[in-house]
């Protein structure tokens, strides 16, 4: 079965635009394999808007730009399947993609016929040029029927940013993932807003239709697509631990065949992608810091009977965060307590009752995995 947790993988659109090709693609599959993304967990290529010529061709079909793609879609697809991996590609609810190629409507079931002759694995479904009368949940219903019913398991990844209240009707339409927030940029403040526009969207998430907070931007480095700034590694790793906890799929959106150590150690954090893939897909609820309104609490809860435990500072000045186990069901009367393991030192840091203190630089996070003891 497809969508079951939050799907990992890679996408061409931040860093890369419209400047995609058969060797990029290529390229990005070979290091994924090299440098262990593959065995981290990762396993989706994605290829975004820009792939296709301007017109379709005298049947209706979709047809691949032959400067960026000369051998096609299929032996692209043979080459990244035989790595391993999966394919994914890029189209459109209205009548043009959002970078000005032709969309999908009315081209539904054709254009899921030819994905799924291609062998793709994976779409990625925009919502730019809607056609006028036509609402967006049929669109996305009409896609949904045409990918579930083209002869391939095809993960269907919708992109409506939220709109349209879609997160009371995606899940039922029979999308895999879906946008809950805007377009991420490469910087601090697109990271904060995100997370804080996914707040209190938990409960329209979980297995098989997961919210989808953006691409990541960890890697960057203000290189790219939609650089406009760049990170520290420190605010790359806030945000790894971040996307983790709210369930949202993992996504790489830096050229990985540059990436640095710094980059390779966030996004290869087995213990923080182990939180992300939990099988019961629980989206993190959140504890606001009553003193600190910029410091929060995540708290996901895990299959086995643990919980990941976010500690987050969003503000530009270091805070202190205070977590009373109570707010998380834990009252000291229990007799029971949390032995804390930090998943970013990947240290056992013992037991605590009651309550546990820190603190945290600007942008800065901490995230423990908490196991219920008896002290
Ligand atoms: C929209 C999507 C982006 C990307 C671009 C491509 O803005 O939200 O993720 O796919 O379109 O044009």
């Amino acid at each position: 079965m497809i969508g079951k947790t939050p799907p990992m993988g890679w996408n061409s659109w931040n860093t890369f635009g419209w400047e995609i090709s058969e060797d990029l693609i290529k390229g990005i599959a070979d290091v994924f394999v090299e440098q262990n993304l593959k065995a981290a967990g990762y396993e989706y290529i994605v290829i975004d808007d820009c792939w296709s010529k301007k017109q379709r061709d005298s049947k209706g079909r979709l047809v691949p730009d032959e400067e960026k793609f000369p051998s096609g879609m299929k032996a692209l697809a043979d080459y990244i399947h035989s790595k391993g991996l999966k394919f994914g590609m890029y189209s459109c609810a209205g009548t043009m993609t959002c970078a000005g190629y032709p969309g999908s409507f009315e081209h539904e079931f054709i254009d899921a016929e030819t994905f799924a002759s291609w062998d793709v694995d994976y779409l990625k479904y925009d919502y730019c040029y809607k056609p006028d009368g036509i609402p967006g949940h049929i669109l996305y219903k009409r896609m949904a029927m045409a990918l579930r019913n083209c002869g391939r398991d095809i993960l269907f990844s919708a992109c409506n940013w939220g709109n349209d209240e879609s997160f009371n009707w995606m899940r039922a339409s029979g999308a895999h993932i879906f946008r809950s927030t805007g377009d991420i940029q490469d910087n601090w403040e697109s990271i904060k807003n995100l997370a804080l526009q996914q707040l209190n969207k938990e409960c329209y998430s979980g297995p098989y239709c997961y919210n989808d907070v953006d691409m990541l931007v960890v890697g960057m480095y203000g290189k790219g697509n939609v650089a406009l700034g760049g990170c520290t590694d420190e605010e790359y790793k806030t945000h790894f631990s971040l996307w983790a906890l709210m369930d949202s799929p993992l996504m790489i959106g830096s050229d990985i065949r540059k990436m640095n150590e710094a980059s390779k150690n966030i996004l290869t954090n087995k213990e923080i992608i182990e939180i992300n893939q939990d099988i019961e897909g629980r989206q993190a609820y959140t504890i606001p810091q009553w003193n600190n309104s910029n410091c929060m609490a995540y708290i996901k809860t895990l299959t086995n009977g643990d919980y990941a435990i976010g500690f987050f500072n969003f503000g530009d000045t270091s805070g202190e965060m205070s977590l009373q186990f109570w707010d998380m069901g834990l009252p000291t009367s229990s007799g029971f307590g949390l032995s804390l393991r930090d998943l970013w030192k990947h240290e056992d840091l013992g037991t605590f009752t009651e309550s546990y203190t820190l603190k945290l630089e600007p942008h800065s996070c901490a995230v423990f995995r908490a196991k219920v003891v008896k002290p």
